[in-house]
């Protein structure tokens, strides 16, 4: 049976035409939505912002955590530092200090790489791959891998527990508009590839199922491919080859920024844009609730134009429910920024099902991160 929302269109009482636009005056506006921003959605005027509590207690908590306390020097990605995860998708922060043992597999699902600091080669079953700070790198699942760091790597990691990385549809604005699949790079079977390769020197290889890794001892380096072909390649996207959409006159929505789409989560990438400059136009993020996704921002580079207190290797996570939108300081700014820019670079991870905070959450959690939002401007 084919289902639809139920239809309703209605303007009551005060209110703007447009959303995030020519708010009636000394209002907030705040969106409660369905299927992230693309469902059926109301746009509230309220005349106080909805972030205005005096007390917030119970379970859903909004949570900060600063990723750069975490303890360094776990050589295999298995043993990185579980921040977030769910049956979908699993979040990890990993700081590797010099090249990797042994090869990794994941037989989970793709692993999605950011590559919030480090440089050095990494090294596939399909060629060699030069990796640095601001790269994504996704690995299907099944890839052999390995890091040899020129300098010392943090990355998040997410995997898309039992599915496949993909990219949007771009719609209207058409296929190479965000980023040409043309800048998409692939590992090449060159002579550093070639060279690495060995028929007596033992390797083993880490290999992850059901979240529980077994270990497979080689004589050789099984990274031995002298060539392939195919249509499925581990492949990497900078986030400085992004061109992001924007509006002068409308303040898109974060599913503009979508880069990658996986199992119910999607990621999409903050990368610097102008501000909108239309008078009646919002240059802030509107309140909303996540009324259908819980939230997770890692802030890579720049400064972040909605929040305050939040430095790059941070990450916040703002679960379905919790109603948030500009930080009171930079609410200020509603109307008017000082800059013409924003020159921020962070990814967003949007999932459809509740994250639970892993092993690796609480000893680097900003306790008390909910306060930060409390007040009026
Ligand atoms: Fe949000």
């Amino acid at each position: 049976m084919v289902k639809r929302y139920i239809p309703v269109s209605r303007v009551e009482g005060t209110a703007s035409r447009q959303a995030h636009c020519d708010l009636p005056a000394g209002t907030y506006e705040r969106e409660m939505s369905k299927e992230g921003f693309f469902g059926p959605a109301a746009f509230f005027h309220h005349r106080h912002p909805p972030t205005a509590w005096v007390e917030f207690t119970g379970p859903l908590q909004p949570r900060a955590f600063d990723l750069d306390l975490s303890s360094a020097g776990a050589a295999s990605p298995w043993s990185a530092h579980e921040v977030l995860a769910n049956a979908h998708c699993r979040i990890r922060y990993w700081r590797l200090a010099g090249d990797m043992p042994r090869l990794a597999r994941n037989a989970d699902g793709d692993e999605l790489l950011f590559i919030h600091a480090g440089a050095g080669e990494l090294f596939c079953d399909f060629g060699r791959l030069a990796v640095q700070a601001g790269d994504y790198v996704v690995l299907p699942r099944g890839t052999m891998w390995r890091i040899e760091t020129a300098a010392p790597f943090d990355v998040l990691m997410i995997e898309a527990t039992n599915s496949s990385y993909q990219l949007p549809e771009k719609g209207l604005v058409g296929n190479h508009a965000i980023f040409d699949p043309a800048v998409l790079d692939t590992p090449r079977i060159d002579a550093a590839f070639l060279a690495q390769q060995s028929d007596d020197v033992p390797w083993q290889v880490e290999v992850k199922r059901r979240n529980a890794t077994s270990l497979i001892t080689y004589p050789f380096n099984p990274l031995d491919a002298i060539g392939w072909h195919g249509e499925l390649s581990a492949v990497r996207l900078n986030v400085r080859d992004l061109r992001p959409l924007m509006s002068h006159r409308y303040h898109l929505p974060p599913s503009a920024h979508t880069t990658f789409l996986a199992n119910r989560f999607v990621v999409c990438t903050f990368a610097p844009r102008p501000f909108e400059t239309d008078p009646g136009a919002l240059k802030v993020p509107f309140f909303h609730n996540n009324d259908d996704y819980d939230e997770v921002i890692f802030y890579h580079a720049g400064d972040f134009f909605s929040r305050d207190n939040i430095h790059p290797g941070m990450m916040s996570f703002h679960p379905a429910g919790f109603t948030h939108g500009p930080h009171p300081k930079a609410l200020t700014r509603m109307f008017q920024q000082t800059k013409p820019a924003t020159d921020e670079y962070a990814v967003m991870i949007d999932t459809r099902d509740a994250l639970e905070p892993g092993a690796g959450a609480a000893a680097v959690e900003w306790a008390g991160y909910v306060d930060s939002w409390k007040g009026q401007p």
